[in-house]
Parts: C-alpha cells; sequence; structure tokens
C-alpha cells in the first residue's frame, strides 16, 4: 500500500485486515505508556486546508504513538495568503523531511495530484465531497466492535449525503463488508445521480428506525448544504434524531456521527450523550485507525504488501 486515498478500491480482506490491525493499536493505547517505537526517526506532515478538530489532532496523536515525529501547516498563516500554490507548498514540506503527508483539502482530487508531484505517501484526511476513508475505518471498527461484525447488519445514513465525503467513503465500506446500506435525506441533498451506488434510498428518518446503525451527518452549509431546504424545523421534523425517535429504535441499536455536531439539529442533545450513541468511541477509535494506516504506510517491513 503506496497511498492512503480511497476506500472505493478496497476489498473485503484488505479493509478486515486493516481493522484486524487497528485493533492491536486500541491494544496499545490501552497500555499505561501507550507508544510503540514503529515510525522512530519518521516524519508526518499534516496539510489541513480546510478546518478540523478531530481528524488532524487524531492524525496527530496517532503518529506521535507510534514515535514519528510532525509538522504542521495551517493555511491562514502561511505563505499560501502570499500566493504560493499548492504545488510549491508540497515541494516545500518534502524538502523538510517529511516521509509521508496528510493531507485535507476542499477540492475533489488535490491529494491525488499532491501524490504525484512529491512521491510520498499520501494520506486523505477529506477532500472536498469525495472521500474521507480513515473516518470509513473508524465508523467501521466502531460498528465491528459493538456487533461483532458489519456483515448483515442494516445501516441508515440520515442527513446531507450529497456534500459528504464521509456518506461516499462508509457507503463503499459498509457494503464491502456486507451491511445492507439505506440513504435517508430530502432529494435535493441526495446525490443527483445514485446509479450504481449499492443503496436503498428512504424519505423519512421514520422508515429506517428499525435498522442496527443510524449514522447522522451534519448539513454542510460550506458546501451549500443549507440553502437546499425550507427550514431547519422542517429538516427536523422528518430527518433529526428527536428523544421520541430514539425511544422508538431496537435495544441494541446504535446512533453515529463523525461530528462536528449540530445539537438540536440532525441529533437531539440527550441522544447525543446517551451511552448508545457511540460519537466518542468513534474518536477514541480513529486513533488506532490512523496508527494502522501509517503503519501500512511507513512501517514497511512487517506488513509490507
Ligand atoms: C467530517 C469531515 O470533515 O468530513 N468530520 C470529520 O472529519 N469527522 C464531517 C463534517 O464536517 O461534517
Amino acid at each position: 500500500m503506496k497511498h492512503f486515498l480511497n476506500t472505493d478500491d478496497m476489498t473485503r480482506e484488505d479493509l478486515e485486515s486493516l481493522l484486524d490491525l487497528s485493533e492491536e493499536f486500541v491494544e496499545v493505547l490501552d497500555r499505561t505508556i501507550p507508544k510503540v517505537p514503529a515510525l522512530r526517526g519518521k516524519t508526518v506532515a499534516m496539510l489541513f486546508f480546510e478546518p478540523s478538530t478531530r481528524t488532524r489532532l487524531s492524525f496527530e496523536r496517532a503518529a506521535k504513538a507510534l514515535s514519528a515525529d510532525t509538522m504542521s501547516f495551517s493555511p491562514s498563516t502561511s505563505s499560501l495568503s502570499k500566493g504560493e500554490s499548492l504545488k510549491d507548498t508540497a515541494l516545500t514540506i518534502k524538502a523538510m523531511g517529511a516521509d509521508a503527508l496528510v493531507v485535507r483539502h476542499k477540492s475533489t482530487g488535490a491529494q491525488w495530484r499532491i501524490a504525484d508531484w512529491t512521491g510520498l505517501p499520501v494520506l486523505n484526511a477529506g477532500d472536498g465531497a469525495h472521500q474521507h476513508p480513515t473516518q470509513a475505518l473508524l465508523d467501521a471498527l466502531t460498528i465491528r466492535q459493538h456487533f461483532g461484525t458489519l456483515d448483515g447488519l442494516r445501516i441508515a445514513i440520515v442527513g446531507d449525503i450529497r456534500h459528504s465525503r464521509v456518506a461516499r467513503s462508509d457507503i463503499s465500506t459498509f457494503s464491502a463488508l456486507g451491511a445492507e446500506v439505506t440513504l435517508v435525506a430530502p432529494s435535493t441533498l441526495l446525490p443527483v445521480d445514485l446509479e450504481g451506488w449499492p443503496v436503498k434510498v428512504a424519505g423519512s428518518i421514520d422508515d429506517v428506525l428499525d435498522v442496527d446503525v443510524i449514522y447522522l451527518l451534519r448539513i454542510q452549509a460550506e458546501r451549500g448544504g443549507a440553502s437546499v431546504f425550507p427550514s431547519l424545523p422542517e429538516y427536523v421534523s422528518r430527518f433529526g434524531m428527536t428523544r421520541e425517535r430514539f425511544g422508538r429504535l431496537q435495544e441494541n441499536a446504535i446512533v453515529m456521527h463523525p461530528g462536528p455536531m449540530n445539537r438540536g439539529v440532525e441529533i437531539a442533545p440527550e441522544v447525543a450523550d446517551h451511552p448508545r450513541a457511540r460519537i466518542l468511541e468513534q474518536v477514541s477509535n480513529g486513533v488506532a485507525v490512523r496508527m494502522a494506516v501509517l503503519f501500512r504506510l511507513l512501517g514497511g517491513e512487517v506488513h509490507d504488501d
């Protein structure tokens, strides 16, 4: 594995082997000294051209738990504001000795260009509305920990699917692992063309309250998501995970959200704080999953494929 850009072409075996490796790192993170020397001497650079709390800190924590050094780049305080191109920025960071680049960018495909320009391993931390592969892995790990498998599970993804890179990565990952995925959104927040997607579609959250996993998404206002439905109260009435709807879920069902949450919109505060909402477990698993991916890309000798 040279890069980690996309979940679409990953087989069930690829995914399961990454999840198994992630479980080993869950165990490492549980130790009194949660650190292994696997990537000592390596430097991982974080290039986040879009805002991030979880993903960026989680990659940083993952790199450090593997004993790698990290470097961070912030667009607002960098020479991007002086007109430096993406290519020159990436080559500059390479010239300082980075061994891998973790990149988030608003443009679909930016990471593929950076991989070509630099020749370094690139980890996609989100490109526009396209892909967010480590999010999909941490989501799959969280579901697998609860149910033992994704095989045969029914998963509903509810919200702004059109603008969601999380949904795109989750759909291919969940279905490759044997789950049945249903999308729930106003028609204006569904992708324009679902031809070939391994999904069903439902018109209201009330139609999917019998699933095993309800996965809620934020409306991506920064990508135009907020302008395409009438009002927030109307959105909540058809698509919000309210306390009342939570009470109608199956006893063993779980609620997930990639964060950041808009409490009171897609998820009621009481639901967000309930133990069957696995949102903070998702965050914790993110560190282990990112350790697994960094280790696969940079650790070489043990798990080289
Ligand atoms: C998501 C993202 O940035 O794609 N957040 C995350 O990485 N956990 C989802 C979002 O911004 O809504």
